[in-house]
């Protein structure tokens, strides 16, 4: 779907043309887009401008059906994620027209001071992922995705660039396949039917599926897993998910929360809270998708030995649980035995998260003793309050760990922002009765105490969590994203486990 090409715009025929135009500066090389720039920046509505538009219909020397210029704003503001915006929204408007193929000009990286693949990279993103629509559910289908995106660059960069076009269609793929199961219903998802779901997708790869299933789980003493699917009659699943290329020397484990919904629990959520709870699974879409993307991006497919992920074996770890009050669900003020072996006061069933979580991370760290472990959760809405719905937070008692995710953040624009964790905050989840308490004793500093939960039970490895309470899902749309699962920390993960 996507594709380099070099051609002589003098010559070839396009259905769209979209040229970024910048307000003051030319970014632009090839003559041509100049040329056609200098006659839209005469028209007075059109100044290039941070989502200014302008659109002709037609050219003299260009043969295309419509030539949409896109404003960018000031050379001061080029960087790779104004390109992925608008070339999110270029592609988010053709949808809605039903145009079936676009040709975007790649300005010069030189002249918006870029580097060319960084550049390349992210307009190729911006309009990948602002090509996806959620409409499964719809009979009509009012929009529809472009079918061909190309990006219009010069011959060496065709070159160079030639395996950018397959690698970001695969990462973002990943990025929309975690939208999609994070926007289906929970009618739709249960964890048995989400455990499915995810072990379909991996058969195509080289990926090595096991699912665990509620007697399995009781087995092995999951109890605090079993505690939070104890109110559902759709009982638990834990999915794991191991990448293992020959050779590999280390070992990272990615956790990833998937409460298929979150109700509460008999410490019910209010209609509000409760309203896009089917989202509550989105650390264990991020974790289940990046873990396909990894493999589907494997050295036997797209070379990936080449960028270095395939030094090591990556275990996903999914915990999957549907959280309900009912007779038979747990109740405030439950103790459960947790896989560590730990006891937890159960204080609030509403903080459930934490629990399935504690367990699968003891699980990961006792049967694969990773070299590092990172988890991913919409863990507490204390870290929606302080970051807001579009940044992540980050949690790690080291420096080296966090870093590396700060820079992928970074590099994605999947944003993250690291958290203090402050070892005597634990004191908050004291019990009386318990070895600790799931509901800290402390309306403030949420978003730590649940971090400093977990940390009780990674042991002594290095461990790294982060919070997508806030970027994982959203009512409103966004330049390169629907409205519902946003997808957050696919990107991130599969450029992390490269970097690790
Ligand atoms: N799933 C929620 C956290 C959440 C809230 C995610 C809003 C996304 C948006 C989590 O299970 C929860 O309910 N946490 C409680 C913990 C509290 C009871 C200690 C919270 O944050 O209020
Ligand atoms: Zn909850
Ligand atoms: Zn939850």
């Amino acid at each position: 779907m996507l594709h380099l090409q070099s051609a002589d715009l003098s010559k070839e025929k396009v259905e769209t043309l979209v040229i970024p135009v910048c307000e003051d500066k030319e970014i632009h090389e090839d003559k041509v887009i100049t040329g056609l720039i200098r006659r839209a920046k005469k028209i007075k509505t059109f100044k290039g401008e941070k989502d200014d538009e302008l659109i002709f219909y037609s050219d003299e020397k260009v043969s295309a059906d419509q030539i949409i210029f896109k404003g960018i704003g000031k050379a001061e503001k080029l960087d790779p994620e104004a390109f992925r915006a608008l070339c999110g929204k270029a592609v988010q408007g053709l949808v809605k027209q039903k145009i079936k193929e676009v040709l975007f000009a790649v300005p010069s990286a030189k002249k918006c001071g870029l580097d060319p693949e960084a550049l390349t990279t992210a307009m190729m993103e911006g309009a990948f992922l602002g090509n996806h629509v959620f409409d499964r559910y719809k009979k009509e289908k009012k929009e529809r995705p472009v079918e061909k995106i190309e990006f219009l660059v010069k011959a060496d960069l065709e070159k160079k660039l030639a395996d950018l076009p397959r690698r970001i269609e695969t990462i973002c793929a990943g990025t929309v396949m975690a939208r999609e199961w994070i926007s289906m219903p929970s009618n739709h998802k249960t964890p048995d039917q989400f455990a499915h779901e995810i072990a379909k997708q991996a058969e195509e790869t080289d990926l090595q599926v096991t699912v665990l299933d509620e007697k399995a789980l009781e087995e092995k003493g999951f109890g605090a897993l079993l505690a939070v699917g104890a109110g559902s009659l759709r009982p638990p699943r834990l999915v794991i998910l191991d990448y293992a290329p020959k050779g590999a020397e280390k070992t990272i484990a990615i956790v990833g929360k998937g409460v298929t919904f979150d109700s509460g629990g008999l410490d019910i959520k209010s209609r509000d809270g409760m309203e896009t709870m089917k989202s509550d699974m989105s650390g264990a879409a991020a974790v289940g998708a990046a873990l396909i993307t990894l493999s589907n991006l494997g050295p036997a497919n797209l070379g990936l030995a080449k960028i270095g992920a395939s030094d090591k074996r990556i275990i996903g770890i999914l915990p999957l649980a549907e959280n309900m009050p009912s007779g038979g669900a747990a109740r405030p003020g439950d103790i459960i035995c947790t896989y560590s072996g730990k006891t937890v006061e159960i204080g609030n069933t509403d903080a459930e998260g934490r629990l399935i979580l504690a367990d699968a991370i003891a699980y990961a760290v006792e049967t694969y003793k990773p070299d590092a472990l990172i988890d991913m959760a919409t863990l507490t809405g204390a870290c929606l309050m302080a970051l807001g719905e579009k940044i992540a937070a980050v949690f790690s008692f080291e420096d080296e760990l966090p870093q590396k995710i700060l820079e992928s953040a970074d590099k994605t624009h999947e944003r993250c922002w690291r958290m203090p964790l402050p070892e005597d905050y634990k004191e908050l989840l004291k019990s009386e009765f318990a070895d600790i308490n799931n509901m800290p004793n402390s309306p403030w500093g949420g978003a730590i105490t649940a971090a400093l939960f977990l940390s009780e039970f990674v042991g002594e490895t290095r461990w790294a969590h982060i919070d997508i309470a806030g970027p994982s899902y959203s009512k409103k749309k966004d330049a390169y994203a629907g409205p519902g699962g946003k997808g957050f920390g696919v990107r991130l993960l599969c450029d992390l486990m490269e970097q690790l």
